[in-house]
């Protein structure tokens, strides 16, 4: 690991990297990419229909290899598999719990082994900065499979007591095969969250990673292999929504899916799953999430939060800061220094270690973003910075920062997914409130204020799964933590 401390400097990172001492990590040069065919009962297949589609390097367009297309037919052989695998009597189905985290705790060691690989693919894959890769996704993933590692052997039942003529008892069991549908946004985070609670409890799995972003999934498929886990245990099949994907939420023999990606193909997801053979389903979609700075907050470092949670990962998340309400007192202040802010990030080669914003996913997703910041302009917003295509080769889009967004305009309503830092006024208490909830979304807040009372009635009453304060973008996926209300940043909890 290459030693040089002023890689990291100024602000560009927004306080996302460790801190300017820590080594820096370099990108594996060269990169082979090893594993592109389909994961099943750990052999690397063929599609059973002779396909195959490209991934590309969204910084430069080039084609980075072509991978081997999972359609209905290697979704039914991957099904058979996981249920062989689930079957009592299995070796799968007769590890002790311990056994199963002891498997989790070897992946987790074995992508400590491979963190500069992963890293290095997930950012040429995804375009991410390769320091955000290091940093955030690998540590978070490695952590994760810990995390449930841990869990594993200490999932426990309940006794209830009825009348003495009975014993009654719950015993938490597998629900036996889970379908994994996941976004290009995260691709090794959202593996590695779906995949560890669900192997922590015993079940067997199949995964499809979103068509832009096979790389690293089938990379962890060598690694799951070689930790030890059983044949058909998990399963991993790069291809398309509308083909795998359908597949996977509409298989008799699939006992759960879990899906993170848009409200519509949720939405599909879910009918799929009630006209098959009603498998559970959870959801995971948008968000339009309010950020409410008052006019007693520290202003640096709210400016600093908020915009990161705003142009983390290129905009391409769904706690994403989306919505940003400001106390008319401090309003102007905060859109100066939110434009200063957003200038000090670096575009460009995402292996560059100063490099802090990386391109968006692909042409679509890139023309999607340009259409909103068009409707915001024409709409009366003002763009007060950024918010151009930067180059000619990729998909680069200068972080846009516009004022002056009003609740009707389209920014304000529709989920952007993209470097967009959209910034209203508002005047009170009760009205802020009010506006902040009058959304179709409910996913995270944010709160900014010194005012310790202010913060525990907003977390109340705000209507959304995660209220952070002082903070955006806290992951409680990281820690498998599901949804605290509020969620305290100790250094401006302190100041009060
Ligand atoms: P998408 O929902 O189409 O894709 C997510 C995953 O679902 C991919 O693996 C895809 O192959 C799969 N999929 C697509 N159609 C399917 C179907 N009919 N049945 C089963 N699986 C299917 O999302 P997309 O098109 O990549 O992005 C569209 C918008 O969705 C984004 O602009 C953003 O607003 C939102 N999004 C939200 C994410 C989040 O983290 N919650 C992640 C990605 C997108
Ligand atoms: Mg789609």
């Amino acid at each position: 690991m290459a030693q040089n401390g002023s890689a990291q400097n100024g602000s560009a990172h927004n306080g996302l990297l460790p801190g300017k001492d820590a080594a820096i990590p370099r990108p594996v040069e060269a990169l082979q990419v090893r594993y592109k065919e389909i994961f099943i009962n750990n052999e690397w297949q063929h599609s059973v229909s002779g396909n195959k589609f490209a991934t590309y390097n969204p910084a430069t367009g080039a084609k980075i290899c072509d991978v081997e297309e999972a359609g209905g037919a290697d979704v039914d052989k991957a099904v058979e598999a996981a249920r062989a695998a689930s079957q009592q009597g299995s070796t799968w189905a007769r590890m002790d719990a311990s056994g199963r985290g002891q498997l989790l705790h070897k992946l987790a060691d074995l992508m400590e082994r491979e963190r500069l690989l992963l890293a290095t693919m997930e950012s040429v894959d995804t375009g991410k900065p390769f320091l955000h890769s290091f940093f955030i996704d690998l540590e978070g993933s490695i952590k994760t499979l810990r995390y449930f590692a841990g869990w594993a052997d200490k999932i426990q039942g309940k006794t209830m007591p009825v009348d003495d003529n009975f014993v009654c008892f719950t015993k938490h069991e597998p629900i036996g095969v889970c379908g994994a549908i996941i976004p290009w946004n995260f691709p090794l985070l959202m593996f590695v969250w779906k995949i560890a609670p669900a192997l922590c409890c015993g079940n067997t799995v199949l995964v499809k990673p979103a068509e832009q972003t096979p790389l690293t999934a089938l990379h962890m498929g060598a690694l799951i292999k070689e930790a030890g886990f059983p044949p058909g245990v998990v399963n991993i099949l790069p291809g398309f929504g509308h083909t795998a994907g359908a597949a996977i939420a509409s298989h008799m023999g699939v006992n759960k899916v879990a899906f993170t990606g848009s409200t519509e193909v949720g939405k599909l997801i879910q009918e799929a799953a009630g006209r098959s053979n009603l498998k559970r389903v959870t959801l995971e979609l948008g968000g339009k999430n309010p950020c409410i700075v008052f006019a007693d907050a520290d202003l640096r470092k709210a400016v600093e939060e908020v915009q990161q949670g705003a142009f983390f990962n290129q905009g391409q998340a769904c706690t994403a800061a989306s919505r940003v309400f400001v106390d008319e007192a401090v309003y102007e202040e905060f859109v100066r220094r939110s434009v200063e802010n957003a200038k000090k990030l670096v575009a460009g080669d995402p292996m560059d270690p100063r490099t802090s914003h990386g391109p968006q996913i692909d042409q679509q997703h890139f023309d999607k973003i340009m259409r909103l910041i068009e409707s915001g302009k024409r709409e009366g917003a003002k763009l007060e910075c950024g918010g151009f295509a930067l180059q000619d080769k990729g998909l680069f889009i200068q972080p846009a920062v516009f004022s002056g967004v009003q609740d009707h305009m389209r920014i304000a309503k529709e989920e952007i997914f993209g470097p967009v830092q959209c910034i209203l006024k508002f005047k009170t208490l009760e009205e802020v409130i009010q506006r902040a909830n009058d959304t179709e979304y409910g996913l995270a807040a944010a709160v900014f204020t010194k005012n310790m009372d202010r913060a525990l009635r907003l977390s109340n009453a705000l209507q959304s799964g995660t209220v952070w304060y002082g903070s955006t973008h806290m992951y409680t996926e990281i820690t498998g933590r599901s949804h605290p209300k509020i969620f305290l940043r100790s250094d401006i909890a302190q100041c009060r």
